[in-house]
């Protein structure tokens, strides 16, 4: 199969970055000199993805302006000869073929996914979730679809936590097939203690099969009493082979303080516009800790 088209999730309300998310999508907060909807977005593109779709909401129209034209700003800039700057504000626009869906109602991330089945038609596709940043030598989603283009099957990207934190993810039923490749037999969204199966979790990427639409469509609410996204795939992966790829990469939650926090200075030490100001800073104010 050939994954060409991705979706983005992004419509979830953020009440873990409360009061910052109560008018800023989580997605638009600055890791370092970008919001980080811009890393998940150079994510899909370093991995040859063509066409994005992102899921928002009513309260989420910074995004759709973030990946638009800001003629007003752009001729202002111009006017003063910032060139660069010009060139480096249309370039979001510019980045990839961007759409956007509303989820009208935040029924969870399994009708999330739901809402951009007229997108997708009968294609394989990249999901991305909009709070999960994750770095890496190679693009994550692109070692997912490298997978899933071989084996022909839907591929899930996952990693081992902790069994202190399993219980905040969903736990896979799996079987090592190759080096870092599993096949799925079952999946439990957030698990109590004797219900964990593995300490592998489903961290923020997949390919999937629009075989999952018809299931979605039929799934009753799960944990929280939303539409999950791990239940309908429990299901499919009784129906078929499904694979998991345990990536390589650092995931930063960017949806939690903590996560967040971390992601702005890991991402900035690396960007070349802060880095070596903000190690310099770090080392001087450690010794003052
Ligand atoms: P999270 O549970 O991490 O995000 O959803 P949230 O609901 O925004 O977070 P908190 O717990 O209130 O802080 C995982 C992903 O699914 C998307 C989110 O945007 C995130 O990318 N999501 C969740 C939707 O798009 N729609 C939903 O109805 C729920």
């Amino acid at each position: 199969m050939t994954v060409k088209k991705a979706i983005i999730p992004a419509a979830g309300l953020g009440t873990r970055m409360l009061p910052a998310t109560k008018t800023i999508p989580k997605e638009m907060l600055p890791i370092a000199d970008r919001p980080s909807i811009q890393y998940i977005v150079e994510e899909a593109i370093a991995a040859g993805i063509e066409d994005i779709l992102i899921i928002t909401n009513r309260s989420k129209a910074a995004l759709e302006d973030y990946f638009d034209y800001h003629p007003e700003l752009e001729e202002r800039l111009a006017r003063a000869g910032r060139d660069a700057d010009v060139k480096l504000v249309r370039s979001t626009a510019d980045m990839a073929n961007i759409s956007f869906v509303r989820q009208k109602e935040t029924k969870g991330l399994g009708h999330a996914v739901w809402t951009a089945r007229h997108f997708v038609g009968n294609e394989p596709f990249a999901v991305l979730l909009g709070d999960d940043v994750i770095t890496g030598e190679r693009p994550v989603i692109g070692q997912l679809k490298e997978i899933a283009d071989r084996e022909d099957a839907p591929v899930v990207g996952v990693q081992a936590v902790s069994l202190d934190a399993i219980g905040r993810y969903c736990s896979l039923d799996v079987e090592k097939v190759a080096d870092r490749v599993f096949s799925v037999r079952d999946l439990i969204e957030k698990p109590k203690p004797h219900e964990v199966y593995s300490p592998y979790a489903i961290l923020g990427r997949y390919v999937l099969t629009p075989d999952i639409f018809p299931i979605l469509e039929n799934l009753s609410p799960g944990y929280g009493g939303e539409i999950q996204l791990t239940d309908a795939l429990a299901k499919l992966a009784s129906q078929r082979q499904m694979l998991a790829v345990e990536f390589e990469g650092r995931r930063f939650d960017t949806g939690s303080l903590e996560g967040y926090l971390e992601c702005v200075i890991e991402l900035s030490l690396r960007n070349p516009r802060c880095g070596s100001w903000l190690a310099e800073y770090l080392k001087n104010r450690a010794k003052t800790l």
